[in-house]
């Protein structure tokens, strides 16, 4: 059943996507991210097509604005059902040529940022009722270099594996107060304004909003741990 829902970064790529298309599909979205032009296009766009949205200017660095905005959007639509913790930067450094900044704002953005975001959410998802046995779900955007390291985003590579290990460990300590968490990893190239230059396939975004789509539609006792989200090589050409 759709409720409401907060996607961090959801002014661009992946969560642009995943605020259209849950939108589309009866969502109250909140869109959050630091710069406002982006978030409420995306707004507009949903309400253009007859959706509910609500746009959200938020540094996820900083916990108090993270809390702030969650409580925005309990005033605006009464609970928060799910997060899509999808806020992220990539910078370009290997282990041993990243710079001290690069490593700092990856760290701070991919991993305490989305720590404030979910502190903010399971925070109120503690403090409201049940729907069908689940009182909300933490949704983290990994990656591949979530899983494995990828040599050129070192910084990145850490944030991803980092996020992973966060959310194992909050996924254990929520499940009681009946809080899921699902890693959605992105182990593919998505288009997007992150992920871009070179000859590499890119899946379009909607196919990582299709997936967040389906982990909401799990009943609420069903937990999905982790999604994989792959592709499949080119096919091969003809003779
Ligand atoms: N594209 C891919 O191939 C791919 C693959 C695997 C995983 N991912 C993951 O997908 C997620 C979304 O990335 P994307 O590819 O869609 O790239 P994107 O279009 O650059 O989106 C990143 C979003 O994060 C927001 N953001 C960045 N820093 C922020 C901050 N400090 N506070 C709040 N929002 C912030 C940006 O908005 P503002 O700049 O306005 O703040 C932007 O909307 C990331 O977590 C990324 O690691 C992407």
């Amino acid at each position: 059943m759709p409720g409401t829902i907060l996607i961090t970064g959801g002014g661009t790529g992946l969560g642009a996507a995943t605020a259209r298309l849950l939108g589309a599909l009866g969502w109250m979205v909140h869109v959050a991210g630091r710069r406002a032009e982006p978030l409420d296009a995306v707004v507009a766009e949903i309400r253009g097509g007859g959706g509910r949205a609500e746009a959200h200017v938020l540094d996820v660095r900083d916990a108090e604005a993270c809390v702030a905005v969650v409580a925005d959007v309990v005033a605006t639509s009464g609970r928060l059902d799910a997060l899509v913790n999808n806020a992220g930067v990539f910078r370009r450094g290997t282990a041993s040529g990243v710079s001290a900044e690069d490593w700092a704002t990856t760290l701070e953005v991919n991993l305490t940022g989305a720590l404030h975001a979910l502190q903010a959410a399971v925070a109120q998802m503690r403090r409201q009722a049940p729907v069908d046995g689940c009182r909300g779900q933490v949704l983290n955007v990994n990656s591949g270099a979530g899983l494995r390291g990828y040599e050129p985003g070192a910084a990145y590579t850490a944030s991803k594996f980092g996020l992973l290990g966060l959310s194992d460990a909050l996924r254990l300590e929520v499940a009681p107060d009946l809080v899921k968490v699902t890693d959605v990893v992105v182990a593919a190239a998505v288009e997007s304004d992150l992920s871009t230059g070179g000859s590499v396939r890119r899946l379009p975004a909607l196919v990582v909003a299709q997936a967040v789509a389906s982990v909401l539609t799990m009943p609420g006792a069903a937990v999905l741990s982790r999604v994989d989200l792959t592709q499949l090589p080119e096919p091969p050409t003809l003779p």
